[in-house]
């Protein structure tokens, strides 16, 4: 077990108001899980995930790390877990503006006197590992939205943690660059890496194996990715879009007629033919809506 929570509360005091952003979550992660965190704005992912990466402490319950009460630690030693076992990544990358990629990633190997001697070395790996082996010299302001985050990312990677948290990492990317960013993860995980993520995004959570849903300061579901009702509806609304989009285009393509593309090798290719799809013609070379050439 890396992670075990038990009846955590966190009570924020803003002058003489108490914020109950955590209410008594608990919660297990084993090593070499691949789990997101979601739930509305305000329901506790930020706090939950601060108490995880030890940025913060709970005001109640207990949190076990790789068998050790985090309350017990001293300061230096929660120092040092911070830094050894953690990688935290950020919605905003938190990259040093005017250092190199390089840089940025060795950062965390400073406090890190073992791991000192080699660390441009590792650094560079960790690069190597993200994709950005060719960007080594690059400041943050010289690097894509994906960039960054990946230069974070292997950052968070240098001292190889036993878990990688990642709060709202594609919160700030678009779609595409979100996509790469999972796909970086998921790699990760397949390579036996643990890691949380938080996100607002179902398409997202749908790379994990488990989502675990927050609801003011509790935990509302916890469930394997498959078996979470509301992805699974998620799941069943998207391709009911897609298939609605794809009847839109066949409609349009039937109205406007569509010129199919010429095959080498068929019969008539090299001559550009007009057909209507879905009007019955028999040639291999119209693709017809809704897979209806299967002959089922
Ligand atoms: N430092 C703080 N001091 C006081 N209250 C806080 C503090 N941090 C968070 N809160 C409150 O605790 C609750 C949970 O906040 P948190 O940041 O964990 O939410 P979240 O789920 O991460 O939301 P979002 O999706 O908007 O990032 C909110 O009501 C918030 O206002
Ligand atoms: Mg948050």
């Amino acid at each position: 077990m890396t992670i075990r929570l038990s009846s955590i509360q966190k009570i924020y005091k803003v002058g003489v108001e108490r914020v109950h952003a955590l209410r008594g979550v608990d919660l297990e992660i084993k090593r070499g899980e691949f789990v997101a965190i979601m739930g509305s704005s305000g329901s506790g992912k930020s706090t939950l995930m601060n108490i995880l990466g030890c940025l913060d402490r709970p005001s109640n319950g207990e949190y076990v790390l790789n068998g050790k009460p985090v309350a017990k630690m001293g300061a230096s030693a929660l120092a040092e877990v911070r830094n050894q076992e953690i990688g935290f990544v950020f919605q905003s990358f938190e990259l040093l503006p005017r250092s190199s990629a390089l840089q940025n990633v060795m950062l965390p190997l400073i406090y890190s006197p073992k791991r000192w001697l080699g660390a441009r070395k590792r650094a560079r790996h960790a690069l190597e590992r993200v994709g950005l082996g060719e960007r080594v010299k690059h400041r943050p302001n010289q690097l894509s939205g994906g960039q960054r985050q990946r230069v974070a990312i292997a950052r968070a990677l240098v001292n190889e943690p036993s878990i990688l948290l990642a709060d709202e990492p594609t919160g700030n990317l678009d779609s595409k660059t979100s996509e790469e960013i999972i796909a970086l993860f998921k790699r990760l995980h397949s390579d036996g890496q643990t890691i949380v993520i938080v996100t607002h995004e179902e398409d997202i959570a749908g790379h994990a194996e488990r989502i675990v849903r927050l609801k003011d300061g509790r935990v509302m579901s916890d469930r394997k990715t498959a078996e979470d009702p509301i992805h699974r509806e998620y799941l069943d609304r998207m391709a009911v879009a897609a298939a609605d989009m794809a009847k839109h285009d066949a409609a349009n393509a039937a109205s406007n007629g569509e010129r199919s593309p010429a095959i080498p090798g068929l019969p008539g290719s090299g001559e550009p033919r007009v057909t209507v799809a879905g009007a019955g013609s028999a040639s291999p070379a119209v693709v017809r809506p809704g897979g209806a050439g299967g002959g089922a």
